[in-house]
C-alpha cells in the first residue's frame, strides 16, 4: 500500500482540473465511496493492530490534505468560471442598435416635453415636488376639510410614516400640493408649472393607481377667470393641434379655487375615428379655478394684494385622446412591444 503515491497522485489531478465539474470528479475518485483513499482505508483490515494504527492515521492526513486542496482549487476555478462568464457575456453598450430594436419615446414622456414647451413659449418654468406628500401640503393648506372624500380610504395612498403634526403621510392624490410648496416659497409673481405623477386607489381601462398630471399656477395683482379661459384654449390648441377649437367651461366645487370650472372639449367620432375640437360630444379634460383666498393666506401671501388662477390637467387622458390609445393600463404594463408599436422613434420626435 503506498499512501504517499496515492497523494501525489491525487494532487496531480487536482491541479490540473480546469473545470469546476472536473474537480468534483476528481474528488470523487479519490475521497468518494469507491475512491481510492476510501479504498486504502478498506485495505487496513488485513494489517496487525500496530499497522492499522500508524497506516489509519497516515490515511487520514492524506484525507484531511486533499479535502483542503479541493476547497481552495473549487474557490479559484469559481472565481475563473465568473471571469470568463463577464468577459463573454459582455455587452456593447457603445455599438450602434440595429434598426429593428430602435429606442422608443414612450406616449407619456413625449406628452410631457410637449406640454413644458407649450407652457414654456407662454413663460411657465417648471416646479417640482415630491410624490410622498404630508397631510398638510396635500390636504390641509389646499383647504380640504377633513371629511372631504378625497381623503377617503378608497381615494388616498396612506403612508405609516407620520408628519410632523403625526398625521400620516400620503401618496400625492393630485400635484396641487406643488402649488402650496411654490408659495410658500416664492414670492408673487408665479407663474409655473408642475408636472409629475399623482396616485389614487383606482383601476380600470381609463383610471390607473399611479397617473400623471399637469399643474398649473399663475399669480399676480391682477390674472383673472378671463385669463384663465386664454390659456387653457391655446394650450389645448397648440397640444391637440387644432385651429379654433370648441370648448366649454361648466361650473364645478374645488376646495382650493373659487369660482371653480371643469373644461371640456368637443369631439365627434367619424367613420370610427375620433376628432377633436368639433361636434357635439363633449370630453371633460381639466379641472380648473380661481385660487381661493383661503389658500393664499395658508400659503402667507395677502390676497387683498394678490389673485390668480390654477389648473389640473391628466396628462394620460389628453394622450390617449391624442393618440387614440383606449386602455391607460397599457401604458404602465412594460411591455416593448407595446411600445414599440405606440412610442415615437427618435428620428420624428
Ligand atoms: N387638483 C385637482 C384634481 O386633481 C385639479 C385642479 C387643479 C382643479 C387646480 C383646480 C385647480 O382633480
Amino acid at each position: 500500500m503506498d499512501i504517499q503515491q496515492v497523494l501525489k497522485e491525487a494532487k496531480k489531478a487536482i491541479e490540473s482540473c480546469e473545470s469546476q465539474q472536473q474537480l468534483q470528479d476528481v474528488k470523487v475518485a479519490y475521497l468518494g465511496k469507491k475512491g481510492k483513499v476510501t479504498g486504502l482505508l478498506k485495505l487496513l483490515k488485513d494489517f496487525t493492530l500496530e499497522e492499522k494504527k500508524s497506516k489509519g492515521a497516515e490515511i487520514n492526513s492524506i484525507k484531511v490534505e486533499l479535502e483542503e486542496l479541493i476547497e481552495k482549487e473549487q474557490a479559484i476555478l469559481k472565481t475563473k468560471d465568473i471571469n470568463s462568464k463577464l468577459s463573454n457575456e459582455f455587452i456593447d453598450i457603445s455599438f450602434p442598435p440595429s434598426s429593428q430594436s430602435e429606442a422608443k419615446v414612450h406616449p407619456i414622456s413625449k406628452t410631457f416635453d410637449e406640454v413644458i414647451s407649450i407652457f414654456a413659449s407662454m413663460g411657465y418654468s417648471v416646479a417640482e415636488g415630491p410624490d410622498i406628500e404630508s397631510d398638510f401640503y396635500n390636504f390641509t393648506a389646499l383647504n380640504i376639510p377633513e371629511d372631504h372624500p378625497a381623503r377617503e380610504m378608497q381615494d388616498t395612498f396612506y403612508i405609516e410614516d407620520k408628519d410632523d403634526n403625526d398625521l400620516p403621510m400620503v401618496l400625492r392624490t393630485h400635484t396641487s400640493p406643488v402649488q402650496i410648496r411654490t408659495m410658500i416659497n416664492q414670492k408673487p409673481p408665479i407663474k409655473i408649472i408642475a408636472p409629475g405623477r399623482t396616485y389614487r386607489c383606482d383601476s380600470d381601462a381609463t383610471h390607473s393607481p399611479m397617473f400623471h398630471q399637469v399643474e398649473g399656477l399663475f399669480i399676480n395683482e391682477s390674472a383673472n377667470m378671463s385669463d384663465l379661459k386664454g390659456t387653457l384654449i391655446e394650450f389645448c390648441e397648440k397640444f391637440f393641434e387644432v385651429q379654433n377649437l370648441k370648448v366649454r367651461f361648466r361650473p364645478s366645487y374645488f376646495p382650493f379655487t373659487e369660482p371653480s370650472a371643469e373644461m371640456d372639449i368637443a369631439y365627434s367620432i367619424i367613420n370610427n375615428e375620433l376628432r377633436i375640437g368639433e361636434g357635439d360630444k363633449w370630453l371633460e379634460i381639466l379641472g380648473c379655478g380661481m385660487v381661493n383666498p383661503v389658500v393664499l393666506e395658508n400659503c402667507k401671501i395677502d390676497s387683498s394684494n394678490f389673485q390668480g388662477f390654477a389648473f389640473g390637467v391628466g396628462l394620460d387622458r389628453i394622450t390617449m385622446l391624442k393618440h387614440g390609445l383606449k386602455d391607460i393600463r397599457a401604458f404602465f404594463s412594460g411591455s416593448i412591444n407595446w411600445t414599440s408599436k405606440n412610442g415615437f422613434g427618435l428620428g420624428n420626435y
